[in-house]
This record gives structure tokens, sequence and C-alpha cells, in this order.
């Protein structure tokens, strides 16, 4: 009998990416078989997005494209997972009714067998928050099932931090960390088949802690356990919060060659008045603290951020100590929002600041980030950085691997090259790419 087909449709942030690897395994192991093409789906996913409107509305669009689908083949089953699943709940239903089943972040585990109740019942919801941990309940990937070279992790996952812009404390609840020997375990797993590299995954990944009987695990110690794995030569992590970088974290970076020199750490504004007004719980100063003191540990890392312009209440005065911190910091890359009133969220009641006044800004703010990321680029040209090889390239006989801070390179070489770390001599840069030679001899 011919297998049913999933084909599942990603938005968002990487734990979305790794979320939607889950259920595919889940639906994997109850006999489905993943499709690229929605035409061909029994099953269409969407896992999405609700950090700002813009990717909520994305969604809405995406189904209505999937009408005439549904008047073709009337069996088709269209699911919506993630976070806009979460926050809305059966209201996704009301307002696109080919949907058949809403299925939150915490329930995904639940996603096939709510596929067979479907029968019985017309349409399905579940955004419960359940006792049972998901990822207990969830198959191991079979031996077969290849990891890329560099992969991702999640090892925490909710936030307890309540910023005042931000849905993700209601979305993903609050802050949980998986055990130790669970996280140890899907190390080796994913090694085992393929993967190089591990990105730990959380939405306050460095708030990591887990007590087992004998030790307290924090994000220092866990990584310095999966240093241990042999083949596994490269880790990272993200998404951090400045109160949680602790000083053994911050050390890891200096003793930890497997660490990479990379550290996404979002400050939302230079402006001690706007830091407060959105809850952070940091000044600036404590910030640019932090990156110092990162900085003498490992002074070549790269250091990355978010931003969010036209906070309510955010002065030219509030703005311009943004780009001033900015100018401190000097990014290696960052991303930059206009804030995006959330519903439900503190920070939607107040008075939004003119939209043309946030595309000023952002512009602003984009220029002066853009402009420090050719300049993080262009030094590399002329070094030889270990790149990891992750895919093929575009053209014809070439791959592309990811520098140690997390730079795409591409370079001529054969899919033989996939999973290696080889030496690449740079030549040339853009902003979002470096170019050179591996046989430069
Ligand atoms: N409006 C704009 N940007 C937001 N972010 C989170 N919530 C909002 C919002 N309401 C940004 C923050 C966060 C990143 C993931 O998305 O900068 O760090
Ligand atoms: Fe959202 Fe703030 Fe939590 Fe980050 S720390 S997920 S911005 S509430």
């Amino acid at each position: 009998m011919e297998k049913k087909k999933l084909f599942i449709k990603t938005y968002g942030c990487q734990m979305n990416v790794y979320d939607s690897e889950k259920m595919s395994d889940a639906m994997i192991a109850n006999g489905y078989e993943i499709t690229d093409h929605s035409g061909d789906a029994d099953v269409i996913v969407l896992n999405t997005c609700h950090i700002r409107e813009k990717a909520a509305e994305k969604i809405y669009s995406e189904l209505g494209r999937y009408k005439e689908l549904k008047e073709k083949n009337p069996k088709l089953k269209i699911g919506v997972a993630g976070c806009v699943a979460q926050a809305e709940g059966e209201e996704v239903i009301k307002r696109q009714p080919l949907v058949d089943l809403v299925v939150g972040p915490q329930s995904y585990h639940r996603f096939p067998k709510m596929l067979s109740n479907l029968k019985k019942k017309q349409k399905l919801v579940d955004t419960e928050f359940p006792l049972e941990d998901k990822f207990r309940y969830l198959p191991k990937p079979r031996k077969k099932r290849k990891s890329p070279p560099a992969a991702f992790l999640t090892v925490q996952e909710g936030c307890d931090k309540f910023c005042a812009f931000c849905v993700v404390p209601y979305t993903r609840g609050s802050e949980s960390s998986r055990p130790p020997d669970q996280i140890l375990d899907e190390a080796k797993g994913l090694v085992e088949r393929g993967a190089v590299e591990i990105t730990l995954l959380g939405q306050n990944v460095n708030g990591y802690h887990f007590n087992t009987a004998s030790v307290f695990y924090d994000l220092a110690s866990l990584i310095r356990e999966l240093t241990k794995i042999k083949k596994l030569k490269r880790l990272r992590f993200t998404t951090s919060h400045p109160i949680d970088m602790t000083d053994s974290l911050i050390d890891c970076f200096g003793t930890e060659e497997k660490l990479m020199p990379y550290l996404h750490l979002p400050v939302q504004s230079g402006s001690d008045r706007i830091l407060r007004a959105m809850n952070r719980k940091h000044t600036r100063s404590q910030y640019l603290d932090i990156i110092c003191r990162v900085r003498e540990k490992r002074p070549d890392i790269a250091i990355s951020g978010d931003f969010i312009v036209g906070f309510p209440g955010e002065t030219n005065k509030d703005f311009e100590d943004t780009l001033d911190l900015c100018r401190n910091v000097n990014y290696a890359q960052a991303y930059s929002f206009k804030y995006s009133a959330r519903p439900g969220t503190p920070a939607a009641a107040r008075k939004d600041v003119l939209e043309k006044t946030k595309a000023e800004r952002l512009s602003l703010l984009q220029g002066l980030l853009q402009d420090q990321k050719n300049a993080f680029q262009a030094k590399m040209v002329g070094s030889i950085l270990p790149v990891l090889i992750e895919k093929k390239g575009k053209e014809v006989g070439q791959v592309v691997g990811r520098s140690p801070y997390l730079q795409p390179v591409f370079l001529d070489g054969t899919e033989a090259l996939i999973g290696q770390i080889v030496s690449v001599k740079i030549k040339t840069f853009t902003t979002n790419s470096l170019e050179g030679l591996h046989n430069f001899g």
C-alpha cells in the first residue's frame, strides 16, 4: 500500500525548524512519508510564528492558497501548529474553515493520534500545556535517518521574563529545561547520524538549569559535558538573555575550543528608559559590560543582536542611545524590527509611535548595522578559516559551509566534502557570505 504523505512548512525561529523535524519523526513512525510538494500531500501542516503581526498574517494568506487543493482532494487534512495555533486556538478555524486541526507547540507529540481521531470528529483544537513531557513521548529518529552536519537540539523551552512587547511567554509557556541525560542521549544520536555541529536551542537558552540527584547543571556545565562527545566538533547556543549571562558561561568562550566564537545577545534598545519600559531587567551599561567580558575571553567573537525600534514612548533621544550602543558594541550582524503591537502583551495598550517615525528609525539603524556587518565581513579576506561544509551550493561544482562566526562560505568542491571541516582561504566577501579556496596550497 502506498504510504500517506505529509507536507510540512515551517515559519519563524530555529525552534520551529526543530519542532517540524520532531513532528516529521512522529509521523514517519506512524507510517507517513515526507513530501516537498503540497500538491501530493494527504496532510499539510504549517508550523507557525506569532512574534510580529506580519508573521501571523502570512499564515492566513498561505492557507488561502490551499483552497483549490482541498477542492480537488476533499480528504486532504490541513493542520496549523506552533505559536499562531497556541495564541489563536479555535479562532484559526473560524477565520479559515479549511483548517481541520490546530495544535500548539506543547502538544505536537499527540499530533498523529489527533489525525486519526479526526475521522470521528470534524475539527480538533489542542492548545493545552500538558503535564507530560512531550520529549519522552516522541519517537527516537531511526538510525537510517541522517542528520545534517549542523543540527539543532532543544534544551530549554519557554520564557518567564515577560518583556512587555513579547508573546513568547504566552505561546511557549513558562521556562522549563530538559534533563541532561535526555539531551546527551539526543546529542550522541545526532552525532552518530552525521552531525558535526550542534546548536543548543531555547527561548532563554542560558537560563538552562537542571538538578539531578547529584549534580546541578547550568548551560556552562551542560556545554562542558557535551564537548566530551568526541565526534562532535562544534557547539553553539541561542537565544540568550543578558541577565542570565553567568561568569561560568562567559568563561566557556575562553576555555571550550568546541564552543564557536559567536554570541547572539539581544538588547532591543540602547536607552535605559526604554529598557525599563520594556521590562528587560537589565541596563545599557550591564549589557555593555557583558560584551566587554565576553571579548576579554574571546577577542575575535562575533556579536549578534536583536533590536526593536519605535517601542511605545521611544523618543529621538532614546533612539540616538540605541545607535550609540551599536557604535559601542560593533556588531558582526544583527536583526532589527519595527515594534509590532501583539494582542495580550502589556505594551499593546500603550500609545504607538507613528509608522513613519518607525520606518525612518529602522532605516537608519539598519544602515549602521549593515556598515558594521560589511566591515566584519571585509576583515575575513586573506584569512584561513575552518569551514564546516553543509551542502551543495547554487552553482555546479560548488559547496557551502559555515565559518566559526556563522558566515556562509562558498567554495569549489564536491559533495564528498559535506560533513567535513576544511581550511578555506577567504578571497572575497558580500554582506551575507564569503567566498574562498579549499586547495590553496
Ligand atoms: N515587535 C517587534 N519585534 C519583536 N520581537 C519580539 N516581539 C516583538 C514585537 N512585538 C523581536 C525581538 C526578539 C526577536 C525574536 O523578535 O527583537 O528578540
Ligand atoms: Fe520574549 Fe523577552 Fe522572553 Fe525573549 S526574554 S522570549 S523577548 S519575553
